[in-house]
């Protein structure tokens, strides 16, 4: 059944371009942008744009840095009309921005537009007409010629009234359904429009070359544009834009290739809202070509805003996958991605500074650059590793747990997770951490500590200690005295000579605490105990000693609750 369907369909015939250059160019400068989003993208929402939303999503794409904004198709709608009025009797256009207007090839369509943008300092004339081959055919059942001749007629008309006007005109073209329509013919029309509107490289014409529907491989796009450009009389007089929609999801793609090949304009919008699958997405446009080093001349810097307001303008979601863009494309579940992020996030850290290139496995751009913050990077499901864990507790907590101790913190987080099912939040990820190592005492408890005596001989490197300390052990206080190389060790002869407690001190870690309470820091202790089993415990502290005889009392709680459970 499904290989009856495929009679239906035919294979777009590619253009002979054997010579084609632009597969060794590379972008290296940002084109013109033009935001289509409150024309094309607007026409295509469930519940356009009301004169309020219009004009707070205009505000954004100025701060943004649009300098070239189609505020809408005023002649075909009074809101339309409207907002191009509002916009021009409030003075809210700023001085470095065009607004620009479409329009059919029809007399009072045109004078319509015009009127629109009476007491503007500038303004694009948008004029188009479809001249595909199909369109031709089924649609408007017109010759070539008839096509030229409207298009041309138009173009006549907009001079017109631009003699007339005291806004700064510029004028463009767009043969709509590029894509579909021979190439030759595409290039006559062009040419026939440019003729009327006497062009020059000072003053030159836009000439938009739409995939109004998207129908090849990105490439033949591109070879389009090639061709297009090749092949033009007055390259110098006219200004190259490209407007791809994105019919087989491939528009930005189509786009980039289709600026190698030359061209010097983009028209899209944000998120790639627009008809159907919609128009290019300038904002995956810009920041690929940011994270390839080249100034995109847009400013994303605090994307959450745009999300924001796109979002409550528009009633549609951005995508939590939308390049740069989704709220999960900064986060890692996956335990190796974690490790592998938090590694190259550590790496970067060691030698910050300006010239420092971003190279962090998975995150093909630093997320504060785009305004997200670390937090969102790793977040805790039963796929997660225990350098994500340990991410976590250092990036939001401040506590860089020893390397040896992440199996043991990742398997308790782990049972936590197999228990409960989900994502675990980093709240509660420090939760598990605190009840685990730092607040419970089920045997023993700390009442006080004493160094009684210290001694320091330089000269002989030795530092021995005599502690004074009282532990609650079960509830019942134990008075305890011994000496050692150091509060620390004096502590755990205390233990073993007093309460005659059998274990084997292996590892020991401290750091000042960065995050939160700032003068206190944090000891980790590994021991062993009778049997060899190894168990963690921590302390916190604003003294790093009582910090020290803090963790190991963790370590040894966690050893007699482990006893305890069997
Ligand atoms: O997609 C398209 O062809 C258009 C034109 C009006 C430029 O939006
Ligand atoms: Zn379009």
């Amino acid at each position: 059944m499904f290989r009856d369907k495929l009679k239906k369909y035919r294979p777009y015939q590619p253009i002979e371009l054997p010579d084609r250059t632009w597969p060794g160019n590379t972008i290296t400068k940002a084109p013109t942008w033009c935001s289509v989003d409150l024309r094309d993208g607007n026409q295509a929402l469930i519940q356009p744009m009301n004169l309020e939303e219009k004009l707070e999503l205009f505000q954004m794409l100025v701060d943004v840095g649009f300098k070239e904004i189609e505020v809408g198709f005023p002649s075909a709608s009074q809101t339309e009309y409207d907002f191009t009025r509002l916009l021009v009797e409030r003075g809210i256009i700023p001085d470095d921005v065009v607004i620009q207007a479409l329009t059919q090839s029809r007399e009072h369509l045109i004078k319509k537009t015009f009127e629109s943008f009476q007491g503007a300092k500038n303004a694009v004339v948008h004029l188009y007409n479809s001249t595909s081959t199909l369109q031709r055919e089924v649609v408007f059942h017109m010759s070539r010629q008839e096509i030229i001749d409207l298009g041309v007629r138009g173009a006549k008309l907009i001079a017109e009234e631009a003699a007339k006007t005291e806004t700064e005109i510029r004028y463009e073209y767009s043969p709509e359904s590029f894509t579909g329509t021979e190439l030759d013919f595409a290039l006559e029309i062009c040419e026939a429009v440019l003729d009327e509107w006497d062009p020059s490289p000072s003053k030159p014409v836009i000439i938009n070359l739409p995939a109004t529907v998207e129908m090849s491989t990105p490439n033949v796009y591109a070879d389009q544009i090639e061709w297009f450009i090749r092949n033009m009389k007055n390259r110098d007089c006219a200004l190259i834009s490209l407007h791809a929609h994105n019919d087989r999801g491939s528009a930005v793609a189509a786009t980039e290739l289709a600026l190698m090949a030359g061209a010097d304009r983009v028209e899209g919008t944000l998120f790639g809202n627009g008809e159907r699958t919609g128009n290019v997405d300038i904002v995956t446009l810009a920041l690929n070509m940011f994270t390839q080093g080249v100034d995109p001349g847009l400013d994303f810097s605090d994307i959450n805003r745009v999300i924001d307001v796109y979002e409550s303008c528009t009633r549609l979601p951005v995508h939590p996958r939308h390049p740069y863009a989704g709220e999960l494309v900064y986060t890692a579940f996956s335990g190796s991605h974690q490790d592998a992020i938090n590694k190259g996030m550590a790496s970067c850290e060691k030698e910050k500074d300006e010239e420092k290139v971003w190279a962090v496995p998975y995150l093909p751009i630093d997320p504060e650059d785009v305004g997200r913050t670390y937090e969102s990077i790793i977040r805790i499901n039963s796929q997660s590793g225990k350098g994500g864990i340990a991410y976590i507790m250092d990036r939001e907590f401040g506590f860089k747990l020893p390397k040896e101790m992440h199996p043991e913190f990742g398997a308790i987080i782990q049972q936590v997770l197999d228990e409960q099912g989900g994502e675990l939040m980093s709240d509660a990820v420090y939760h598990t951490f605190e009840k685990e190592y730092l607040i419970t005492e089920p045997c023993y408890k700390l009442k006080r500590f004493n160094v009684v005596k210290r001694h320091i001989d330089e000269k002989e490197d030795l530092s021995t200690a005599e502690v004074e300390t009282v532990i609650a052990v079960h509830g019942k206080e134990e008075t305890l005295q011994a000496a050692g190389n150091g509060p620390l060790d004096a502590f755990c002869e205390a233990l073993r000579q007093g309460l005659g407690l059998t274990f084997t001190l292996q590892a020991y870690h401290e750091h000042a605490l960065t995050k939160g309470s700032s003068s206190k820091a944090v000891s980790y202790i590994m021991i062993t105990d009778s049997d060899e089993k190894e168990f963690w415990g921590a302390g916190v502290d604003t003294d790093i000693i009582v910090a020290s005889i803090k963790a190991l009392l963790s370590a040894m709680n966690r050893a007699c609750s482990a006893r305890q459970n069997g």
